[in-house]
């Protein structure tokens, strides 16, 4: 019997092999194009970007770096939920360690009869497993903003105590500002605990490495170089009164020091007196420690 004339196009078993292992790959490579289609992005392996701009500048970054704060620069405060949030909820939000719980009015009404000020010393101070500042230090929080989560935890529990008032400006004021708006004697330790914490920032912020350059300036003009030093050095505690610093352009601060011998008011600065660093703590010439305190006078004439 013979084949069909019309002739099937398969005639040899190599024929029907072929066939069938085209009928399978065809739509597999069709298939895979699709999907490489579909998801074309461009692909690249591990390392490929290693000359990318991002890359090389995350490897050739410096080591350390340098944070540097102008201990002058107005601050911005956290607000008293804020610090609540971040500190105080660890233990105050479910009264871990018998903290009074937040929002307990039962917790806080005792407390709350002391008064903010007392309130207010005893999270700066601490008490039985409250810890000072709860757990901070002076640098994350001023006074002033343990004195807004005080009132904030206060408020949220039962008390009506006013807004803490915020300090005027500069660092040392966190601490001025909190010790007069405390009773005389409340929060002593732990504004002067602050106000040293800012002096010592203030300190870390003077360039020390300049300072000897301004005694090369001095030849020039002496009154450019004390105004040099003091912008440098005198500055960090002078500007904004630091552990009660007469303060710059401040007559009533000075007024009582200048009616002493301009000699003896030379020494206190060269030799220090009280909280005050001989020469600031700088090791500038005694002539241009000298013209600082000629140009701090003559703000105050
Ligand atoms: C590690 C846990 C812990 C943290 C964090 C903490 N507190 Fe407390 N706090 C306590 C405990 C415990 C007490 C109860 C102390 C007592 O009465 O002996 C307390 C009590 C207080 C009181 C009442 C004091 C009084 O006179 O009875 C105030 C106010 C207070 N905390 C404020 C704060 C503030 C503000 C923060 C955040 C800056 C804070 N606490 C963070 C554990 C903590
Ligand atoms: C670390 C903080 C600090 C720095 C820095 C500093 N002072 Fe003072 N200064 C004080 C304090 C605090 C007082 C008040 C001392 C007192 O009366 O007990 C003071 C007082 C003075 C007085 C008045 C002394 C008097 O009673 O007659 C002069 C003058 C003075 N400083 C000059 C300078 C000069 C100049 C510099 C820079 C070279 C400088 N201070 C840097 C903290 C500082």
């Amino acid at each position: 019997m013979r084949e069909a004339p019309h002739g099937a196009p398969i005639k040899t078993p190599a024929q029907l092999v072929a066939a069938i292992i085209a009928g399978f790959a065809v739509p597999i490579v069709i298939i895979v194009l699709l999907a490489v289609y579909v998801d074309n992005s461009t692909r690249t392996g591990a390392g490929t970007d290693s000359l990318s701009e991002a890359e090389v500048t995350a490897r050739i970054k410096p080591l350390a770096q340098v944070e540097i704060r102008d201990a002058n620069a107005p601050r911005v405060y956290k607000s008293g939920e804020e610090v609540y949030k971040a500190v105080c909820s660890a233990c105050h939000a479910s009264g871990t360690a018998g903290a009074p719980k937040f929002t307990n009015t039962a917790d806080w009404a005792p407390r709350i009869a002391q008064g903010f000020d007392t309130l207010w010393h005893t999270a700066l101070a601490g008490k039985g497993a409250m810890p000072p500042r709860g757990g901070t230090s002076p640098d994350d929080y001023s006074d002033f903003e343990i004195a807004r989560a005080v009132a904030y935890m206060a408020n949220n529990s039962g008390a009506s105590f006013p807004e803490p008032a915020q300090p005027a400006a500069g660092p040392a004021a966190a601490s001025g500002a909190a010790a007069a708006a405390a009773p005389a004697g409340a929060s002593d330790a732990g504004a002067a605990q602050a106000q040293a914490a800012a002096a010592m920032a203030a300190m870390a912020s003077v360039p020390q490495a300049a300072v000897p350059a301004a005694g090369g300036a001095q030849s020039a003009d002496a009154s450019q170089a004390g105004k040099a030093l003091y912008q440098q050095v005198c500055q960090a505690c002078h500007a904004a009164g630091v552990l009660n610093a007469p303060k710059f352009g401040d007559k009533e601060a000075w007024a009582p020091r200048l009616k002493e011998p301009m000699d003896t008011v030379y020494n206190y600065a060269l030799h220090g007196k009280g909280a005050m660093p001989p020469k600031g703590g700088s090791s500038a010439s005694d002539a241009d420690v000298k013209a600082a305190v000629d140009y701090m006078v003559s703000a105050v004439k």
